[in-house]
């Protein structure tokens, strides 16, 4: 691995429920790449998008920031035969990131993971990448922080860049409340791989620390804080999960 960065200790000025969220995914790593494997967050097809969107970006070398980039195996398979260039991968969670070197290790592009918070690593870049992928990390900010996300990454992105942003997404209407008595019953319903211990883990960790809100309001924001052409690339069945692009 080349220009290794570790920030430690976690800090505590970056997202208000850091703390919590890398705990809990240091912790359970292992529940989540079952949920992973067992395709219950749609990463099968989001993983077809992504790969679809990087082969029609990739004429060029390009370079990739991920924000909670976990263990990388999803951008790790969707970057495969491209002309990636940089990647930089930012995670919480020590245990996940220790893997992502590993899923990472097959390009030799140039590659940088720091353990650290989303938030505050992002505004530490201006106009360097030419995609920013956050796949499932962006739902965990508060709406302040969100703000400050969309603002960060446009400062972040090279002039049109992409910021693609895979993650729970509220129905038209629907409330964080209203989202997660609803992703309680899907999973509860339809998640029968899974002990009633692990469903109810899972479904305590997005009740505490989950913040999903309307793609509208998701393409408003953007728009206010500098990203535009907004577009929702995929949702699933339930729409519970979406995959959604904005250009700089
Ligand atoms: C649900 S996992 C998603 C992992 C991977 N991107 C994927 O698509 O499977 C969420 C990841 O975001 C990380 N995360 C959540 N909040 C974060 C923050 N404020 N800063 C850095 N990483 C964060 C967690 O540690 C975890 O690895």
């Amino acid at each position: 691995m080349q220009n290794k960065k570790i920030v430690e200790p976690k800090k505590m000025n970056g997202c208000s429920n850091a703390i919590d969220v890398g705990t809990f995914f240091d912790k359970e790593w292992e529940l989540y790449n079952k949920v992973i494997t067992l395709n219950y967050m749609a990463h099968r097809e989001v993983l077809e998008i992504l790969r679809k969107f990087f082969h029609s970006v990739s004429s060029h070398a390009f370079s990739v920031l991920e924000l909670g980039c976990g263990d990388a195996s999803l951008l790790s398979s969707a970057l495969k035969g491209t002309k990636i260039e940089t990647y930089c991968g930012v995670d919480l969670s020590h245990y996940a990131l220790a893997i992502a070197e590993d899923n990472m290790r097959l390009y030799d592009s140039n590659k940088r993971f720091i353990e650290g918070d989303l938030l505050e690593e992002v505004g530490n870049f201006r106009a360097e990448f030419d995609v920013i992928v956050a796949g499932y990390s962006f739902h965990h900010l508060i709406r302040d922080e969100k703000v400050q996300f969309f603002e960060k990454c446009s400062a972040a992105l090279k002039s049109q860049g992409v910021l693609v942003i895979y993650d729970e997404v509220c129905n038209p209407g629907e409330n964080r409340n209203g989202f997660i008595k609803r992703f309680s019953r899907i999973c509860t319903q339809e998640w029968s791989r899974l002990t009633h211990e692990e469903i109810s883990l899972i479904c305590d960790h997005v009740e505490k620390n989950d913040y999903p809100e309307t793609f509208e309001f998701y393409k408003q924001l953007a728009q206010d804080n500098g990203l535009r052409d907004p577009q929702m690339l995929f949702h699933d069945k339930h729409n519970l999960y979406g995959v959604f692009r904005f250009t700089n």
